[in-house]
């Protein structure tokens, strides 16, 4: 459920700010029912109108993206840059990523147009776990590691629990491969961590979020999630709200 002045204005009837106007002066009608409270919530199954036309709302639609490195997690960008909005080219619904990777990360990115869901999966007290693989530079002991399970500081504040372990070493080069799995999404996070360590990312790539993975998908390609697939999330989300330690069942 959403406040009708935002469903308004994201339905592209007006500004929000304008769609309040409307909605005070009577003009909005709710199942029929003129609304002229600006607190009333609404959902996508709510038939809207505005002076008697009926407002078109989009179905709420969840789609799993392999973000490849080099494309800004947004729906525009002035410098002209590869957006990941531009791999949904026959997708009409104005859709957003839940949250960000950097340009230079790949993985998993979740699409929408439901404003809730991407408000209750990044909101910090419930975010699911994520797990990232980590090419760093320099080759760290297991006790190093473990620094960042029981938090670093990061930004004047610690992290809460992760749980690392170590993929490979490659003693030639001088780098490893390490996989972290985190619930939080401050940002820039991972390699801030590893940073703070003294072993900075070079590369590094989303493989899961909750119980969905990459599975299946080249870099660039999405999958629409099944309802299922949303209803799991959503229940992951809301279960993690009640306690940080639980990020170690999940491994
Ligand atoms: N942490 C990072 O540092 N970068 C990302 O893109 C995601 C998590």
């Amino acid at each position: 459920m959403e406040r009708l002045q935002k469903v308004l204005a994201h339905c592209g009837v007006a500004s929000r700010r304008k769609s309040e106007e409307l909605i005070i002066q009577g003009r909005v009608s709710v199942n029929g029912k003129v609304v002229t409270e600006l607190g009333v919530k609404v959902s996508a199954n709510d038939h809207l109108e505005v002076d008697g036309v009926p407002v078109y709302q989009e179905q709420p639609v969840y789609y799993l993206l392999y973000k490849p490195r080099g494309v800004i997690s947004a729906v525009s960008d002035d410098k002209g840059r590869k957006v990941v909005t531009d791999y949904f080219p026959g997708v009409p619904e104005r859709i957003f990523p839940v949250g960000r990777l950097d340009y230079d990360t790949s993985g998993i990115l979740l699409m929408t147009n439901d404003g809730e869901f991407s408000n209750l999966l990044t909101h910090p007290s419930h975010e699911v776990p994520k797990v990232y693989i980590a090419k760093i530079k320099g080759t760290p002991l297991k006790q190093q590691l473990k620094a960042l399970d029981e938090g670093v500081v990061i930004e004047g504040r610690k992290t809460a629990p992760a749980i690392s372990k170590l993929k490979s070493v490659d003693m030639q080069k001088g780098t490893a491969i390490v996989e972290l799995t985190i619930h939080e999404g401050r940002n820039h996070q991972v390699k801030k961590m590893f940073e703070a360590i003294g072993f900075p990312v070079l590369k590094l790539k989303r493989e899961q979020i909750g119980h969905l993975t990459l599975q299946g998908l080249n870099s660039g390609d999405y999958r629409e999630l099944p309802k299922k697939e949303v209803s799991q999330l959503i229940v992951d989300a809301k279960g993690f709200k009640t306690g940080r330690k639980r990020v170690r069942e999940t491994r």
